[in-house]
């Protein structure tokens, strides 16, 4: 499978998060944290449910000080560099990680399967 563009790294302003539906399902279903020149990303789906999107609104993915990612839902914190859950009721599990590919003309891909994890 080919990589999928998402955006540049600058439509994501440093420390904000992106909700992204690259495969045209008709809600965002890969979410984006940019943390410098540095970006994360994870399914949008809580492992609370499964299958539960975080957001409440469009790309609202972080808590109020933008230290976490959260969970609308039930209020879930998760780890922003390693998806792990740190309080809520799926404490301990984590999120399911989007492999990208930061290139060096700040183009942000989904990685194609097999692909090196951006540092
Ligand atoms: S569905 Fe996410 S915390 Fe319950």
């Amino acid at each position: 499978m080919a990589a999928v563009l998402l955006c540049r790294l600058e439509d994501i302003p440093d420390g904000a998060s992106r909700g992204f539906d690259p495969h045209g399902e008709g809600r965002d279903t890969v979410l984006v944290v940019r943390q410098g020149g540095t970006v994360h990303g994870w399914r949008d789906a809580c492992p609370h449910y499964g299958t539960t999107p975080l957001a409440w609104r469009k790309d609202a993915y972080l808590n109020a000080g933008g230290t976490s990612i959260v969970c609308a839902a039930h209020g879930a914190l998760f780890d922003i560099a390693t998806g792990v859950c740190t309080l809520g009721p799926c404490l301990g599990q984590g999120l399911q990680r989007v492999e990208l590919l930061l290139t060096p003309d700040n183009d942000i891909y989904i990685a194609p399967q097999g692909a090196r994890r951006p540092t």
